[in-house]
Order: C-alpha cells, then sequence, then structure tokens
C-alpha cells in the first residue's frame, strides 16, 4: 500500500465529505461479499475521477484534480480491487518539487515560470473517464490526450497518439460502434487554447488512426459529450464559452453566456468534412451527458440528460448561477428537409445524470437506459439508480440511502451473454456511505433494479466521488 502525506486543505465543498481526496493507493485480492457475484461476470470494472495530489492553487474546481483511476477484477465469483493515481507529466512535475504548480482551469493562476509547461502540456489529469478499445486501457480527459495504463495493474504507460496520427485531446465520452468495433471521438478547441472548432476523429477495431478533420463552430465552446448515430455524428454547440481574453483579464476563462444561443453540428457519419456540416438551432439549454442516440427513416433520436442552463460555471461577469438539475429529454431532428428542424421533450419525471445504455445498443435504436438520480430534495448527489423503458415509458428506482449521506456513482451495464436480449445483465455502480467513509460496489440485476444488489463487494475505504466509469470483458 502506497501512502502520500495528509494535506491541509481548503473550505471547498469538492474537496470535503464524500469528494475529499484520499491519500493511499491499495492491492486487495478478495473483497468481502454479501450475496453471490453473478458467475457470468468476468472482466474489469473501472472507475476514475479527480483526487488532488498536493493543497491546489487558488479556487479549486470540480475539474481540476489529479486523476486516480479504481479497478475492481471481478472473476469466478471473486472481487479484486486496487487504485492508483495517474503518472501524467503533471503529477510527476508537482511530486518531484512536492506542491502544486499549475493550475488547469486558469493558465494564469501557475507558479512563476510553469505557464508554458501547462500550454504544451500533452498528458493533463487523466481524471474524468476510460475507454477499453483495441486491447488497450486508456484514461480520458477532455482537454488533452489519453493516457494509456495496464488494464490489471494500472500501472501507468504513458500518453497515447496513435502512432503520432493524434495531434489534438481525446474527448472523455469517445462512442464505441457496437457492430463494426470503430471508436469515433471528438477534441474541442482543437487547433489551440479557446480556439472555436472541433476535431474529430475515427479509429478502427484493430486501434488505427483512420480520419480525422476540423469543423469551425460558431464560437469558443467546451463540449463535453457528443452524439453518433449509424449514419451522423452530432455536435451540441451550447454557450459554455471558453475566452483567453476573460482568462487574461482575470475574470472567468469559462463561463455561461446564454445570449450566443446554441445550436447543434450535423454531419455524416461517412465523408463528413467542414463543407457538408448542417447546422440546427435550438434553445440555450445546456448537457453534459447523452444517453444515446440513433437514426431512423431520415430522422435523428437523441436522448441525454438536460439542464437549463450549464451547473458549475458562473456567467461571464463571475456571478454563480443557480443550481439545477438535469430530467431526461429526447430530440427530434429531422433530416428529410432541405434544412433540418428540431425540437425536444421532456420523456421522464425523474432527475437524472450519468445516463448508460446496454453498450451492444450504442448508436442504434434501444430500450432501455439507466442513470444515476436522487429520490429526494436535499442533497448534493444522487443516491439512486433508475432504469427507463423507452417502449412502455415506465420508470424504475432504487435507493441505496439517504440522500445527504450516499453518493451512488454511475451505472455501467453488462450484458449476462453476447447473445442476451437487450436489457439482460447486470448494472454496476459505486455506492459510498459517508458516516462510515466506506465504499462499495453493488451489482444490480438490471431487469429488477428495485429488488436491490444481487451482491456487494466492500472496501474499508472510500473512493471519492467521481465522474465514469467502464467495463473491460476477460478475452474481450
Ligand atoms: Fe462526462
Amino acid at each position: 500500500m502506497t501512502t502520500a502525506a495528509k494535506l491541509e486543505l481548503p473550505d471547498n465543498p469538492f474537496l470535503q465529505g464524500a469528494f475529499a481526496p484520499i491519500r493511499h493507493e491499495y492491492a486487495f485480492d478478495s473483497l468481502p461479499l454479501t450475496g453471490e457475484v453473478p458467475d457470468c461476470l468476468s472482466g474489469s470494472f473501472y472507475r476514475n475521477g479527480p483526487n488532488v495530489q498536493f493543497t491546489p492553487r487558488g479556487d479549486y474546481h470540480l475539474f481540476a484534480g489529479d486523476g486516480m483511476t479504481h479497478a475492481f477484477h471481478i472473476q469466478n465469483g471473486s472481487v479484486a480491487y486496487r487504485n492508483q493515481w495517474i503518472q501524467t507529466a503533471k503529477f510527476k512535475l508537482e511530486a518531484e518539487k512536492g506542491r502544486a504548480l499549475i493550475d488547469p482551469m486558469n493558465p494564469f493562476n501557475c507558479e512563476e515560470g510553469y505557464l508554458e509547461f501547462l500550454l504544451n502540456d500533452k498528458e493533463g489529469l487523466a481524471n474524468t473517464a476510460c475507454v477499453w478499445h483495441a486491447g488497450k486501457l486508456l484514461i480520458l480527459e477532455e482537454g488533452h490526450r489519453p493516457f494509456q495504463v495496464d488494464p490489471i495493474t494500472l500501472d501507468s504507460i504513458g500518453s497515447h497518439d496513435y502512432q503520432g496520427k493524434l495531434n489534438t485531446a481525446m474527448t472523455a465520452h469517445p462512442k464505441l460502434d457496437p457492430v463494426n468495433g470503430e471508436l469515433v471521438f471528438f477534441a474541442y478547441m482543437a487547433t489551440g487554447p479557446f480556439e472555436a472548432d472541433v476535431a474529430v476523429h475515427k479509429v478502427n477495431k484493430e486501434g488505427v488512426l483512420t480520419e480525422s478533420y476540423i469543423i469551425p463552430t460558431p464560437y469558443s465552446a467546451m463540449v463535453h459529450d457528443f452524439v453518433v448515430t449509424e449514419n451522423y455524428i452530432l455536435f451540441p454547440i451550447f454557450p459554455l464559452t471558453g475566452s483567453m481574453d476573460r482568462a487574461m483579464q482575470g475574470q472567468p476563462p469559462f463561463a455561461w453566456e446564454p445570449e450566443k444561443g446554441a445550436s447543434i453540428g450535423i454531419l455524416p457519419r461517412v465523408g463528413g468534412s467542414a463543407e457538408n456540416i448542417q447546422w440546427v438551432e435550438c434553445d440555450p439549454f445546456f448537457v453534459f451527458h447523452f444517453m444515446n442516440g440513433y437514426d431512423r427513416d431520415g430522422k435523428i433520436f437523441v436522448d441525454s440528460c438536460q439542464f437549463d442552463h450549464a451547473p458549475l460555471f458562473p456567467t461571464a461577469d463571475g456571478k454563480e448561477t443557480e443550481d439545477t438539475e438535469a430530467v431526461l429529454n429526447r430530440w427530434t431532428i429531422d433530416m428529410s428537409l432541405s434544412s433540418p428542424t428540431f425540437s425536444t421533450s421532456q420523456i421522464d419525471e425523474n432527475r437524472s445524470e450519468f445516463p448508460v445504455v446496454d453498450p451492444r445498443y450504442a448508436t442504434r435504436e434501444y430500450r432501455h437506459g439507466y442513470y444515476a438520480s436522487p429520490d429526494a430534495d436535499e442533497g448534493p448527489m444522487y443516491n439512486c439508480i433508475g432504469h427507463i423503458d423507452h417502449v412502455t415509458g415506465k420508470t424504475k428506482k432504487y435507493a441505496f440511502g439517504d440522500r445527504r449521506t450516499t453518493f451512488t456513482s454511475e451505472p455501467i451495464f453488462v450484458p449476462r451473454a453476447e447473445d442476451a436480449v437487450e436489457g439482460d445483465g447486470y448494472l454496476l455502480s459505486v455506492v459510498t456511505d459517508l458516516p462510515s467513509e466506506r465504499s462499495a460496489l453493488h451489482i444490480l440485476d438490471a431487469k429488477n433494479i428495485d429488488a436491490g444488489p444481487v451482491a456487494t463487494a466492500q472496501l474499508e475505504h472510500r473512493i471519492p466521488v467521481g465522474f465514469h466509469g467502464n467495463w473491460r470483458q476477460n478475452n474481450g
């Protein structure tokens, strides 16, 4: 077990309580279990999130912590666990100096002499998500290249640039096509800090980067997630803007500017370019995460957890925005007309975030979606897992505990078998009980979530609230 020194942390909600960083790297061969881990689960469940190494410089933003990855290795009904900080260039540089030098959210708040490092760094924080593709586990953070780690030990291997072909960042939300194994991804501000453009990339199932191109956007925007269907790629440009001028004047580098409007760029999946992108305007709402998207008969359908405005970011004059919670909406975009038309409607009463699907149905028409959700008004995060059946419109929820003290992570769906019907499988989620400072891996039957976990693997420590997870099938 590796242990780092205790930190004096400022009074910031994202450094306290369930968000507080942990100081240890653990390795356990076999976690204590309740219930029975289904025999069909054979692989690794990963979680990734921010976990600062040192007391941060200035105001801390939730997106600014050093990445730590947690792995639950599941086989023959047993669960092993380990966690590791990702050894990025920033992490190693600060470890050597023994203090924080870089402010990842504000280049002008770095320690003197380190602005150049930040502007040229290709590895970033590795703190947001991960993807298993073409035999590599890649840790993702949208402002930088992916970072490869060993899928079992989590030992850092290094920045991955697809044999020198990837010259931009990679989103934390690449889309893996279950039919052809292609990984489609993008990078915003692709040609430089605060530039108004996105890059599109495709990697084939062998892990070879086959296509890259740049699309100009209406303004410089932070774009967290996007949509890929069988025949289209969609970029939402919501007015969470980036501005070097603001940053240089000590104002928020990233801010909510609804007066700039919003639009969605639509590209053909094959043969897309800056010349044939079509734009459709929409109201300036905000989406961090899309559940799924698909196209059928000339229409594109997109399901997302939609906010009234971007949470966690101020307006351009530095004022904090009101708290807001997302609900599931379905967009319908009609591509059969000379210019596309857009409409959106709410399809679920539950507040929801971190939406996921059965990965065998990603980018295709689908029936079942899952998310994290609250069951009460009071509390900072989500204490439930929810399920929506898009055919019946029915929803189910399971609460792991009181919202004020229970923190549920994004659920990850694992099919019972490759040929099982859609939705026949398990949901894996890390749940933290704050009073006991302990987290556990819970496994739910996705068809019957309201029955509660079929198995739980208990940790003696807490996994800080993080962002995203993923699954690597053994021999997959
Ligand atoms: Fe995300």
